[in-house]
């Protein structure tokens, strides 16, 4: 039996049992996680400086993780891990191509993930996209001279017609880039295009999030920092690019307006953006998960779990793994409820990481 095999194993078990044991612990605030939506739950993993992305393959229920790394420098660790999420199970058969950090990945529909710029490990920042095919797992790496200059933690956003939309992020010299110029991406025949934006256009940014609005004609980016590695101010946070006029907004909003955050994550879940943990914010004053309703185009309204009166109850399931060093959570809205109050309840489990001591070399 492959060493691989047994640690599978374990983190199987773990998550087995995270889902059964059921004690009230915060989760650790985190930044660099990844977070994935996959039938109504959010998958969030690692944090910190493990660093990966990951992906919801074209079946809808398969997790795909790409990067990251251990802490323990003896842990043996596979590029790419897939992780079924039905049956609750990982699986490595990827070849180990090229390892890079600090970016986002994106799936088009065709299952193919993009895997633009950001940092080989401990060293350069790149400009060139590795794609991964999740069906036939094959790589293929698209270095073009129309690339946009090398780059970390920028905003990426797959719009309806297949094309990625790149905006911001960090040079090497910890510089943010400016969002005036939107790079377009186009997955179907790999052509690099650039556009100027025009109207309320968001200061120099990187570790910010963005998502694709419900109407599929606008983005919506939140937080992140300046080049002198500072927050912004809440007013300074929340912008909306229309991506066809490439005009940027910023939204109407209402209800109470937390700080802003950077490296932090964002997904769409029915109505809402969800932005999941970050930094910048006290764990004793803010959610770790903050919901803006952007159902009205116009109007956004920030919702929290803490103090949410939309009849919805929410459970978290949070847990942490040993080898990716992973921790999963998922948020699943069960049921409608007429009570006011929203429950928030998180399991959290801790695997030390000696734990692995009995697993030999
Ligand atoms: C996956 O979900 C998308 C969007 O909801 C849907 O269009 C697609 O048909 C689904 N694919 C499978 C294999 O279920
Ligand atoms: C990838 O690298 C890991 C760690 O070195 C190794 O255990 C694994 O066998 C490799 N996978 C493949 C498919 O080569
Ligand atoms: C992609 O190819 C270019 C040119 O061959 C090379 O410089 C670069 O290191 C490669 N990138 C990755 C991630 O393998
Ligand atoms: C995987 O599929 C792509 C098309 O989606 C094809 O270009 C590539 O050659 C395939 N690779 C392998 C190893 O089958
Ligand atoms: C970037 O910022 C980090 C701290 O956040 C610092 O350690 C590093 O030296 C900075 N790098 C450069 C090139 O300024
Ligand atoms: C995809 O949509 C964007 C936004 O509307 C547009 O700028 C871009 O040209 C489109 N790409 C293609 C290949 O049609
Ligand atoms: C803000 O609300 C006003 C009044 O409803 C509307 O005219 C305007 O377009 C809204 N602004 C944005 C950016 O949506």
């Amino acid at each position: 039996m492959s060493r691989n095999y047994l640690i599978f194993n374990i983190i199987w078990l773990i998550i087995q049992r995270l889902i059964e044991v059921n004690c009230e612990i915060k989760p650790q605030r985190r930044i660099h996680h990844s977070a994935t939506y996959i039938n109504n739950k959010l998958y969030i993993l690692g944090g910190q400086d493990i660093d990966e992305t990951d992906v919801d393959g074209v079946d809808n229920k398969t997790l795909i993780l790409y990067g990251g790394r251990s802490f323990q420098t003896n842990v043996n660790m596979n590029l790419v891990y897939m992780f079924d999420t039905e049956s609750e199970s990982w699986k490595t058969t990827a070849e180990n191509y090229t390892h890079k950090r600090s970016l986002s990945g994106l799936i088009n529909s065709n299952g193919k993930m993009y895997l633009f710029g950001g940092r080989f490990d401990y060293g350069r920042i790149v400009n060139d996209i590795l794609i991964f095919d999740t069906v036939n797992t094959s790589w293929r790496n698209v270095t073009d001279s129309s690339a946009p200059a090398p780059r970390i933690n920028y905003g990426a956003v797959l719009l309806p017609n297949q094309t990625i939309i790149y905006l911001g992020g960090m040079n090497a010299n910890n510089g943010s880039y400016s969002l005036r110029e939107v790079y377009l991406y186009d997955t179907n025949n790999d052509h690099w295009d650039v556009k100027l934006s025009t109207g309320s256009i968001p200061s120099n940014r990187h570790g910010f999030s963005a998502v694709l609005g419900l109407n599929g004609q606008q983005i919506i980016i939140f937080g992140g920092r300046n080049e002198k590695l500072n927050e912004f101010d809440p007013s300074n946070s929340l912008y909306t690019l229309n991506i066809n006029s490439l005009q940027w907004n910023i939204p109407n909003v209402s209800g109470k307006i937390p700080k802003s955050r950077h490296n932090h994550k964002a997904n769409v879940f029915r109505k809402y953006m969800v932005i999941s943990f970050g930094t910048n914010y006290d764990q004793k004053d803010e959610s770790d998960i903050l919901l803006l309703d952007i159902n009205d185009n116009n109007k956004f309204k920030w919702t929290s779990l803490k103090h949410n009166n939309n009849k919805l109850e929410i459970l978290l399931i949070i847990g942490s793994i040993i080898v990716i060093i992973v921790t999963v959570a998922s948020i699943g809205i069960y049921k409608y409820k007429k009570r006011k109050e929203t429950q928030y309840e998180i399991d959290v489990d801790r695997v030390p990481l000696d734990d692995l001591s009995f697993l030999g070399n």
